[in-house]
């Protein structure tokens, strides 16, 4: 049987993957099934055990707005000096027209530990960016103090052993959102010989 071997020149789509600041997201988002398709392509991320440890939550139109206000009540709460700061925890739900939040469902396990758990709620959250972007949508990963704060947590439905990994901001993005320079791999990346010499390299 033969083998299909990607070509090297497919490994762009992930060399100039890039995030899209929110305000440079518009309508449309992704359609329902667009979306549906997207949330699939989740449930392939790395998964020790197949304990399928995230679900999200899909915030868009009208509820954006009660985002909004959420979002301001909690940074009332947290910094109730900074008005510059309130007002922009108020904007940011708005900025995109779809968001979608992906949260961390840690199972009790004796073998799978909270931090795989949580790295295979963040995969699923890269593969969700990734199928955006095969779609021809831009997203970008923001967290921020609403992630971790427990009023949000308890406005948005979250369980006691559930975290907030991210906010996922999704749209089409503004043309023009270019590729950025990531450097080197083979600066951080050694060739491991026993015993230890530390100046290889590929
Ligand atoms: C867990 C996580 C949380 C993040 N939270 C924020 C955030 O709150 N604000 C922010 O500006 N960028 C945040 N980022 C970074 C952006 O998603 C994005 O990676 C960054 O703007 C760099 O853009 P790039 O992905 O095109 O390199 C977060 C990334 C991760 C993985």
């Amino acid at each position: 049987m033969t083998k299909t071997v990607p070509k090297m020149n497919d490994l762009t789509f992930l060399t100039e993957h890039h995030s899209v600041p929110a305000r440079q997201l518009h309508e449309p988002a992704p359609d329902d099934r667009q979306l549906e398709a997207i949330l699939q392509c989740a449930l392939s991320a790395p998964d020790h055990g197949h304990l399928q440890p995230f679900r999200f939550l899909v915030i868009r139109g009208e509820a954006r707005q009660r985002l909004a206000d959420l979002f301001e009540q909690a940074a009332r709460k947290r910094t109730p000096d900074d008005e510059v700061g309130i007002a922009k925890q108020r904007d940011k739900p708005l900025r995109s027209p779809l968001i979608v939040t992906v949260i961390a469902r840690i199972i009790a396990s004796p073998k799978i530990p909270e931090i795989e758990q949580i790295l295979t709620a963040g995969c699923a959250a890269q593969h969700i960016q990734l199928a955006c972007r095969a779609l021809g949508f831009g997203s970008i990963w923001l967290t921020g103090g609403n992630a971790y704060d427990l009023s949000i947590h308890e406005a948005l439905g979250l369980e006691l052993d559930e975290r907030i990994v991210g906010f996922l901001y999704i749209g089409t993005p503004e043309p023009g959102a270019g590729r950025k320079d990531r450097g080197d791999a083979r600066r951080i990346t050694r060739e491991w010989r026993h015993p230890v010499q530390h100046d290889y390299s590929i």
